[in-house]
């Protein structure tokens, strides 16, 4: 469903105004738990990869962002795989309803687990001139909220709650985070952004949507 993360009416012309493009659809209950469970009992796996300098949470999963691809466990894992065609729908309805183009464009997807008494910091996923979709998956209902702040304000919030399954996707300027996690059993979530393709060697992120892809889908539905 496309919504809009919106300003109230301005009163006057040079009161601030937005209007926040954002998707939200629920994905698979069963795939969803199967991810679940494959993330908390391979998480060991990621570690191996190299630790980088920024990280959304204090721990040792969140420290590897943006050094792995968890796509690139898809052709093993068929419940990834399901969720990255999943994405690919979720990504064309998003553009289509909203009016703008369909791009040819890749993805690099990662997780995050909490464990009670943890959060996810503030932080967007990138605001440069090419910047362009993120998105995230709750893999089970948590107690937590996700929380999107306006550009113009960072007092001003749209919460959403973390239930299972939702796939949120926004422009990845936007700014967010969680609250804290209070309960025992760990929260996992898929994190992911879509980026306008280029043509870069040795570069992470997958094919989302190009052509031939594009060619392949559009059979599906034929
Ligand atoms: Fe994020």
């Amino acid at each position: 469903m496309l919504k809009y993360f919106s300003s109230k009416h301005p009163t006057n012309e040079f009161a601030p105004s937005w209007s926040i493009p954002m998707y939200s659809e629920l994905f698979n209950f069963d795939e969803s738990k199967k991810i679940y469970s494959w993330l908390l009992d391979n998480q060991k796996e990621f570690l191996k990869y190299p630790e980088g300098d920024s990280a959304v949470a204090d721990n040792p999963i969140a420290h590897r962002l943006g050094s792995y691809n968890l796509f690139d466990y898809k052709n093993e894992v068929d419940c990834l795989q399901t969720l990255y065609n999943y994405i690919q729908t979720l990504y064309l309805d998003f553009v289509t309803k909203k009016g703008a183009a369909i791009r040819t464009c890749d993805i690099i997807a990662w997780f995050n687990i909490l464990e009670k008494g943890e959060k996810i910091k503030s932080h967007h996923h990138g605001a440069n001139p090419d910047s362009y979709i993120s998105g995230n998956l709750h893999l089970l209902k948590y107690d937590t909220y996700t929380i999107y702040v306006s550009p113009y304000d960072n007092q001003c919030f749209l919460p959403e709650p973390d239930s299972m399954g939702n796939v949120t996707l926004f422009p990845s300027y936007l700014e967010h985070f969680t609250t804290e996690h209070t309960s025992d059993k760990p929260r996992i979530s898929i994190s992911f952004d879509i980026v306008p393709y280029t043509e870069t060697e040795n570069k992470l992120p997958i094919p989302l949507i190009n052509e031939e892809i594009l060619k392949e889908i559009t059979k599906e539905y034929e």
